[in-house]
């Protein structure tokens, strides 16, 4: 089996390291020997070991005789489309990490692999070294998925970790990820949710059969969170996560991404760091938990290995062909409990004027802290935090609510929600 690999970044140099070091137990697996024929990437580096492999800086030089798997790990998506597509075109199965191609562009590949019965092997495009797309696609293959909770964003998880236990700021956790080759060459796509949203769309195309376009996830990402907050979240038996949420709806399938606060009772809460989890819930398996490496150069690899031995040894399946699902649910219909943080100017009957608000609107505090140690001053004025847990409410009356919260003359207008998420 001769393989193709287009880039030399985090990942590929964890293909050809895995490569060199499991070589015996990969080709063992395949039934043949594997050949790293050609390597492409607009920068040399001629510090690496590519195998053997003939180097050239243009991607083109993959489209030869003596490639029959390309593995594209250059990222973007105009030049991997355009690989990929020529790869299809001459017969050549594929394997790439690369979510936002396939969240952009998937369609147009899977349909050209099936129509020239290729594979397109994709395990790495969503959360590094865990094989979700495995599971998902043929383990769980006889059940019918209700619903996918995910901590998907390596990057995300990393910062929240990091402001959580150490109380370090934003800018130095996320810079600490980008040292450490978790995040994306655009790093709002990490912060902002863009990069969970592609994953979601990913796992929604395979888990309910219908393709939902990234850009139609409601996506909300973690640059607002503070060390406050984390810190309240904890004291309420809680931690706050990043989460990917697709659920099977009467009529449809709601699919966000936003903060959301989880129970230390839930194993999800404890998975830190660069780590990522899945849960899937389904009628057969009940509930299954996923936890795992989600980014790094090793544990991506992982995943385009199992790929490029699924292709060789013939096991590798494309998904079902997915339906484009347009009726999105509307986050206003949704409904859960909310964590509120809201600053208070220290004057007698600051509570009893917001919790008057709340009652208005049938909404009931769970919970609540309020501690003087925490008074701040703004504009001069003594102001207090209260923190509030709500029961569940609908979206559209948890935001008609703070708006009102937020006019009176006794609150300051920046107040701050995170979701709360109830699993079983
Ligand atoms: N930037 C991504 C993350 C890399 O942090 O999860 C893996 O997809």
């Amino acid at each position: 089996m001769r393989v193709g690999i287009a880039g030399l970044g985090t990942v590929a140099q964890g293909v050809l390291a895995l490569i060199k070091e499991n070589r015996a137990r990969i080709e063992a697996q395949l039934g043949h020997p594997l050949h790293v024929t050609r390597v492409a990437s607009r920068t040399p580096r001629p510090d690496l070991d590519l195998l053997g492999a003939s180097f050239n800086t243009d991607l083109g030089s993959l489209i030869a005789d003596d490639v029959d798997v390309v593995i594209e790990l250059i990222g973007g998506v105009d030049d991997a489309f355009t690989l990929l597509d020529q790869a299809l075109t001459t017969q050549k199965h594929v394997v790439t990490a690369n979510k936002a191609l396939l969240a952009e562009r998937g369609n147009e590949l899977f349909d050209k692999a099936r129509n020239h019965k290729l594979a397109l092997g994709f395990e790495a495009s969503v959360a590094g070294g865990i094989p979700v797309i495995d599971v998902i696609k043929t383990g769980l293959a006889g059940n019918q998925i209700s619903s996918i909770v995910g901590i998907v964003n390596g990057t995300s998880n990393y910062i929240l970790s990091a402001m959580s236990e150490n109380g370090t700021p934003f800018q130095d956790a996320l810079k600490r990820a980008q040292e450490l080759g978790y995040a994306e060459m655009d790093p709002t796509f990490d912060v902002e949710g863009i990069d969970a949203a592609q994953k979601l769309s990913l796992l929604t195309a395979l888990a309910f059969d219908k393709q939902i376009d990234g850009d139609a996830v409601y996506t909300e990402g973690i640059s607002s969170m503070n060390v406050e907050d984390l810190q309240y979240a904890r004291e309420l038996g809680f931690a706050v996560k990043h989460v990917a949420i697709a659920q099977r709806t009467e009529s449809s399938i709601d699919t966000r991404v936003h903060l959301a606060l989880i129970s230390d009772r839930n194993l999800l809460s404890q998975v830190s760091g660069v780590q990522n989890a899945v849960q899937v819930e389904a009628n057969g398996v009940q509930s299954l938990l996923l936890v795992g490496p989600g980014a790094g150069s090793r544990p991506t690899a992982s995943s385009v290995m199992s790929d490029v031995i699924a292709v060789g040894n013939g096991s590798s399946r494309l998904p079902a062909a997915a339906t484009t699902q347009k009726d999105h649910v509307a986050m206003d219909d949704i409904e859960c409990a909310n964590y509120v943080n809201i600053q208070g100017l220290d004057v007698p009957g600051v509570m009893a004027t917001i919790s008057d608000v709340l009652a208005k609107n049938q909404i009931s505090i769970e919970a609540v802290i309020q501690k003087m140690e925490d008074i701040t001053t703004e504009n001069g004025q003594p102001r207090v935090p209260v923190v509030l847990l709500t029961n569940r409410v609908k979206e559209s009356v948890m935001q008609d609510t703070l708006k009102q919260i937020s006019q009176l003359p006794t609150v300051s207008d920046t107040i701050r929600r995170i979701r709360v998420l109830e699993l079983d």
